[in-house]
């Protein structure tokens, strides 16, 4: 529906009343709102206020810890009916938060990416056999599908020494059906029609939280049985059921740790699946950005068809990893996240009083003028470290920021680096269908439908 224009203003920002255009994508109608009422505007659904902000100067004041904290917001609020107080959707006073990331800290960081680095490999092989066997077939894949097969096998790997074998099934896992649900279910929830009845909709999202659950006990259960064989590297899960809090000597409580087993399910894959889609996008429609990667994987591995990609290699790969910053600029895939006022503020003229909130927008953030004249043009050059050290580190902020920033970054980057440079290397990508880019939203965004063709590089290529 068409957006109606303000209805109101509060401390002179605009008030637009969206009661009236009911969405499934959530974040495209605020984009649109931002690039018609700027930097700061208050969205207003059926009563309800909201503050959105993607200007470099407030969200440089938001980031400030001293006066800002992380606010759980009313869709993560919906994804702890799910999550409860896992990582991710806990408040930031609520014990398990503390106990939780002190107890899982060191496994994030970059060191600990050595112990991942061969089940991330094992798994980015797993995808290439199958890549493989559709190029032989002459048959084009579907990269989002194929990119959260891949990040939900590696989790799952990785993290709980539990294999989710996508690769083997046709339809992906049933648990992804089951999230991808329930993160809807949590996004459209605060735009629900006053009118309708939703006991349906609820009953289904129950049937889906507790599946997730069942599947997430199996996962612990695998682990805990009498006689079951530890990993040879103490992995998340393994932290979890044993580490005591560096403090208090306590452990995590087993439903915590079920809570935490589904946040890093969630977490750890779907916005990794989608920077991941989202960059072979920029790729294929980039083809100068795409010489410079593959020449950048070349130099390290030469024609070898079969490389055997180093922990060391990946840290090398810094054209590849500007590309895939680049990417989340252009495409946070969580577009956004919560602050609330520690004690009463004013933020930029607006008074907030302690507790108040304001949301984010990444997307439009990283398209703040700081980014120059033509903020939509894909150029990773401007992740190059000269242009790095002379911006502000709060223009790029696709993993959140301060304490309760995102905790898998690395793991994230380590993954997506190394996948992205072997396609690269070993596939010629082909924009068989001139895709043109449809965001599909269920919390966190991917292009929806997008297919590649491929052909094996030669030498020649
Ligand atoms: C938090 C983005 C990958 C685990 C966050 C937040 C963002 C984010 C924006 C902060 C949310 C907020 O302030 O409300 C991303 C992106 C990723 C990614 C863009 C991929 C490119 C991962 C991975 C893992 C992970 C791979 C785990 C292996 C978490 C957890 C939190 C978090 C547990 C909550 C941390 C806390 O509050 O203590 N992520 N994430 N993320 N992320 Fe990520």
């Amino acid at each position: 529906s068409p957006l109606p224009p303000p209805s109101d203003s509060r401390d002179g920002i605009p008030v637009i009343d969206v009661t009236g255009a009911p969405t499934d994508t959530p974040l495209l109608q605020s984009i649109e709102l931002a690039r018609q009422y700027g930097p700061a505007f208050v969205q207003r659904r059926q009563g309800q206020d909201s503050l959105f902000v993607s200007g470099l100067e407030l969200v440089t004041e938001l980031s400030d810890e001293q006066r800002f904290s992380k606010a759980v917001g009313p869709s993560l609020e919906s994804v702890r009916e799910f999550a409860h107080d896992g990582l991710f959707t806990a408040y930031s006073d609520e014990p398990n938060w503390a106990k939780a990331h002190d107890i899982l800290m060191p496994a994030f960081a970059l060191g600990s990416m050595r112990t991942y680095h061969p089940v991330m490999l094992r798994v980015a092989r797993r995808l290439i056999e199958a890549w493989d066997r559709r190029c032989a077939a002459g048959t084009p894949v579907d990269v989002p599908d194929d990119m959260t097969r891949m990040t939900l096998d590696t989790i799952g790997l990785a993290g709980f020494g539990f294999d989710f074998g996508s690769f083997t099934r046709d339809e992906p896992h049933p648990f992804v059906d089951s999230l991808v649900r329930c993160l809807y279910w949590a996004m459209t929830r605060q735009s629900r029609n006053p009118g309708v009845d939703y006991t349906e909709t609820d009953t289904a999202f129950r049937a889906d939280a507790d599946f997730m659950a069942s599947v997430v006990d199996e996962v612990i259960a695998a682990r805990t049985a009498p006689g079951a064989v530890p990993p040879e590297n103490e992995d998340l899960l393994g932290l979890m059921l044993g580490a005591t809090h560096p403090s208090d000597g306590t452990t995590l409580d087993r439903a915590n740790i079920r809570d935490q087993v589904i946040t890093f399910l969630i977490a750890g894959h779907e916005t990794t699946s989608g920077t991941l889609s989202f960059a072979l996008y920029n790729l294929v429609k980039h083809p100068a950005a795409l010489r410079l990667v593959q020449r950048e994987v070349d130099e390290l591995w030469g024609d070898d068809p079969d490389p055997e990609p180093t922990f060391e290699d990946i840290g090398r790969l810094r054209y590849t990893h500007q590309v895939l910053n680049e990417t989340l600029r252009l495409f946070p895939p969580a577009a956004g996240f919560a602050r609330q006022a520690r004690h009463d503020t004013v933020l930029g003229g607006i008074p907030m009083r302690a507790g108040q909130w304001a949301a984010v927008l990444t997307p439009m953030l990283h398209r703040d003028p700081v980014w120059g004249d033509n903020p939509e043009l894909f150029d990773p050059s401007r992740f190059a470290p000269e242009a790095e050290a002379a911006r502000s580190p709060h223009a790029f902020k696709p993993f959140g920021t301060g304490e309760r920033a995102c905790i898998g970054r690395q793991f994230a980057l380590h993954e997506a680096t190394m996948l992205l440079g072997m396609l690269v290397h070993r596939y010629r990508l082909l924009d068989h269908a001139d895709y043109r880019m449809r965001i599909k939203q269920t919390l966190t965004i991917k292009p929806e439908g997008f297919t590649l063709g491929l052909a094996r590089r030669t030498t020649a290529d």
